[in-house]
């Protein structure tokens, strides 16, 4: 049992380091995320960011170099100069060539270099390629600034199939305990994915109907209009089922699927999604012939301009890389046992947006005469983004005399008109709970580990397979392959707005 379930206190000192302190993701995302925290009064005062990286950068280097990054990726109604200057204060960096046992030396110094070094909570951020987490913690051990109460953080990928995953979790997990061990999907720091348990479990209408006897089957879509950008080395060797199905969708699909714990602590939530990971149909070399697809783009329009093809941004022709996957999937257990899940994922969609689909099965017996063929069945869009919120399609009668006249209506409930707040980005749940020592929203060894284990088959297909990813033209929903896949079950892809 949690001892303390819900209550993970923040502690008085933290030194939180990003290695990898210039990259894109700490000056894009952690920065501006713990800008916003800062903002919020919520670092605790005795608290430093470290920036460790290669750049020969002084801490007023660094600092200015932060600075233009919040203007550019913070809402400027949220930059007070005051707030700004007061954070920077607290940011130092160090140049470190990790092959140099001398800088290594540095570090070690630099976190000895403050008032009650003992007491400082020790985050240690590893924005850094994942070739390296294992050599980054053996250094951490071997300078001895690993105690009890720090805390490692890893961004994905963990691995690029099960056996490499097991690889880094057992070399980090020589130096960290399992509880150390932070190890993100940014999917489950937003709002809306959270928001999903609450929906779910702080509700009862839902319960009920939450099974085979009610569901007719469900949709989760991430589909990005971006294509890979300066990202085609890492991604042509990831493509989109090892970059998104095998955490951010599956990791949806876990909260869809999941039982109710008896209540939301470290590990209780963790325990029912790693269930859901284990009950998913395992896919045999045919079921992945049949029930996968995969794409790729070519040149088109996205939001009227025209966008270089997957090859293009690549910059050579010839890679086997998907940009795009779709698959049916089941969980196989009591509660959903015959339901299909439809999965979708790609990069150069028609649109942004993110959601999952629940849809609902026909009414028994249809007693409106002339209703056949008007009536769709009841569906509940959640709407993870860009408009966090909800859509029940229901059907009503068109008001007016002249018989029962039925129409498709819609309940809709968008967050921001709900609740006149920001959304907060995902990071900025996250790492706050990375200091308050709470694992729940971070993905558990045996999560990440089961995940692969699903996805291992269909990689191990797709590579064996003289078949390349079917082509889409930028700025539509994806290959006709994908429509097919539903269509032969007598269903379709539901569209937000139809
Ligand atoms: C990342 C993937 O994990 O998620 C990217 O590596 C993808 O390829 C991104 O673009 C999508 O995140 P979001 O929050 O923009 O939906």
């Amino acid at each position: 049992m949690d001892p303390n379930p819900g209550t993970h206190a923040l502690p008085d000192r933290c030194d939180f380091t990003v290695f990898g302190g210039t990259g894109d993701l700490a000056l894009r995302k952690l920065l501006p995320a713990l800008y916003h925290r800062d903002l919020e009064g919520q670092l605790p005062a005795d608290h430093r960011i470290l920036g460790v990286s290669m750049s020969d950068l002084d801490d007023a280097g660094w600092r200015s170099a932060v600075r233009a990054a919040l203007v550019e990726h913070v809402d400027p109604t949220d930059l007070y100069d005051g707030a700004v200057d007061r954070f920077l204060a607290r940011l130092f960096h160090l140049r470190l060539d990790a092959n140099e046992p001398g800088d290594w030396d540095r570090f070690h110094s630099l976190l000895k270099d403050r008032p009650h070094p003992e007491e400082a909570v020790r985050v240690f951020y590893l924005a850094v390629a994942p070739a390296l987490f294992g050599a980054f913690c053996r250094r951490l051990d071997e300078i001895g600034v690993v105690d009890d109460r720090a805390r490692v953080v890893l961004e994905k990928p963990i691995g690029h199939d099960l056996e490499s995953a097991r690889e880094v979790n057992d070399a980090v997990g020589q130096v960290f305990a399992e509880h150390q061990i932070f190890r993100i999907d940014h999917y489950l720091g937003k709002e809306s994915v959270q928001n999903l348990l609450v929906t779910r479990f702080a509700n009862t209408f839902l319960e009920p109907l939450w099974n085979s006897h009610w569901v007719d089957h469900v949709q989760i879509t991430v589909a990005e209009t971006v294509g890979v950008g300066g990202r085609g080395a890492y991604y042509d060797h990831a493509g989109a089922l090892r970059d998104m199905v095998q955490n951010h969708l599956l990791q949806l699909l876990c909260l869809v699927a999941m039982e109710p714990p008896t209540y939301v602590g470290r590990e209780t939530v963790r325990d029912e999604k790693v269930k859901v990971l284990q009950a998913l149909r395992p896919m045999s070399p045919a079921d992945v012939d049949t029930d996968t697809v995969r794409g790729r783009y070519e040149a088109g329009l996205v939001d009227g301009e025209p966008v270089p093809s997957y090859a293009d941004d690549l910059g050579h022709a010839g890679s086997r890389t998907e940009t795009f996957v779709a698959l049916k999937t089941e969980v196989q257990n009591w509660r959903w046992a015959g339901v299909p899940f439809y999965l979708r994922t790609g990069k150069r969609m028609d649109r942004r947006v993110s959601e999952i689909v629940v849809v609902f099965k026909e009414p028994p017996h249809s007693m409106f005469p002339g209703a056949e063929g008007v009536t769709a069945p009841n569906r509940l869009h959640i709407l993870v983004q860009p408009d966090e919120g909800m859509r029940l399609h229901l059907t009503a009668k068109e008001p007016g005399p002249g018989g029962y006249r039925l129409r498709p209506v819609s309940l809709d409930l968008s967050y921001a008109t709900a609740f006149d707040a920001r959304l907060p980005d995902a990071y900025e749940r996250l790492l706050m709970d990375v200091m308050k020592g709470n694992p729940t929203l971070f993905m558990r060894r045996d999560e990440v580990e089961a995940a692969w284990t699903w996805t291992e088959p269909i990689l191990r297909r797709w590579a064996s397979s003289s078949e390349r990813p079917k082509r889409y033209p930028a700025g539509t929903t994806g290959p006709t392959a994908a429509a097919t896949l539903l269509e032969r079950d007598g269903r379709t892809w539901q569209e937000t707005d139809q």
